[in-house]
């Protein structure tokens, strides 16, 4: 495995059934022909995801969708005009061209169209040789936090790639830096299977449905396994920095939550954008500071800071 800036070579890759990790908007995927067997398979493999965990097929642009997706509800069609390319994946039903490999067996298939202009030259360039769609779960080992820079990825997967085929295309810092909202389009209306920086408030102002509150009975998300999005120190959530008790602990809240003596400050993000943005680098530097427990204090209010929330839970389940 090697780090490249060079889009062509990781195009050439991705083209002949190799392994490459992607920077997104979102987080950095591990991606691979969605049409090769083999190469998703090692996708599964390098990730040590378990096989009933369906992926996410990236393509180049919202007209692509209907190789994948049949019956997409006229909601769900302007959703994907308004906010493709961008961090929004939409499940629906599946084309025959989404196996089961893909999908973990289910009936739909999750399909995204990533605004990262690096992911974008490479799915319009993979697209030019045959290549329909890729699949790129985050490039994480399966259950830990995903990556925002291919530092990050180098961690997770350096060791589970194969050192001469497989790469790593550099990308810089993700932006948003948590994964896609993923919606469900299904039916009459939408569902929010996993909240992320397209909110139920955009999509309502957007298709002018409510989104359907419930998650219970939609189709299994990996993400919404309860402990996932977990750093190896125990993350425990606080509302006021009085509740720490110990000392070599790391410290996370928004700038104006001055650090309590003693602790290591992780990141003093200003307002929610910056809070998504380095939440996750922010977990990771607590391990490499070997930091037995991360305090954090969770922002509040709806929007993103619902997003920032659920990883938070999850992390610190
Ligand atoms: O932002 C993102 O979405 C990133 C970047 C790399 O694009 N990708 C990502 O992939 O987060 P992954 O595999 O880590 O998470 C995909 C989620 C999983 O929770 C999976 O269960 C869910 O999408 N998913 C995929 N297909 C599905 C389906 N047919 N029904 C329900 N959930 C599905
Ligand atoms: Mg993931």
């Amino acid at each position: 495995m090697s780090v490249t800036t060079d889009v062509s070579v990781a195009v050439a890759a991705l083209s002949q059934g190799k392994l490459c990790a992607i920077p997104t908007e979102t987080v950095y995927g591990l991606a691979a022909n969605a049409l090769d067997p083999a190469a998703v398979a090692r996708v599964f493999e390098a990730k040590e995801r378990p096989a009933d965990h369906p992926l996410i097929v990236h393509v180049a642009s919202a007209k692509d969708v209907a190789q994948w997706i049949t019956n997409l509800p006229q909601w769900a069609m302007t959703l994907i005009e308004q906010v493709w390319p961008g961090p929004l994946t939409i499940v629906g039903s599946r084309t025959a061209l989404a196996s089961d490999a893909v999908t973990g067996g289910q009936d739909t298939v999750a399909v995204r169209v990533p605004s990262h202009p690096i992911a974008q030259k490479v799915l319009n360039e993979v697209k030019a040789n045959g290549v329909l769609g890729l699949v790129a779960p985050s490039a994480n080992r399966f259950g830990h936090v995903s990556p925002t820079s291919s530092r990050h990825v180098v961690a997770d997967l350096g060791q589970y790639l194969d050192t001469h085929q497989d790469l790593i295309l550099e990308g810089g810092e993700c932006q948003v830096g948590l994964e896609s909202t993923i919606v469900l389009a299904v039916d009459e209306f939408p569902v929010i299977l996993r909240p992320g920086a397209i909110t139920s408030d955009d999509i309502l102002r957007i298709t002018g449905i409510a989104v359907a509150e419930s998650l219970s009975a939609v189709p299994r998300v990996s993400g919404a396994l309860d402990s996932h999005y977990s750093p190896i120190a125990k993350v425990v959530l606080i509302t006021d920095p009085a509740q720490i008790d110990q000392t070599n602990a790391g410290f996370l809240a928004l700038v104006e939550i001055d650090t309590p003596s003693g602790v290591h400050r992780l990141a003093a993000p200003r307002n929610l954008e910056e809070y998504a943005h380095q939440l996750y680098s922010a977990l990771r530097s607590a391990d490499d500071l070997s930091l037995e427990t991360i305090y954090v204090i969770p922002p509040s209010g709806t929007g993103l800071a619902q997003a920032i929330n659920d990883r938070l839970q999850r992390a610190a389940y």
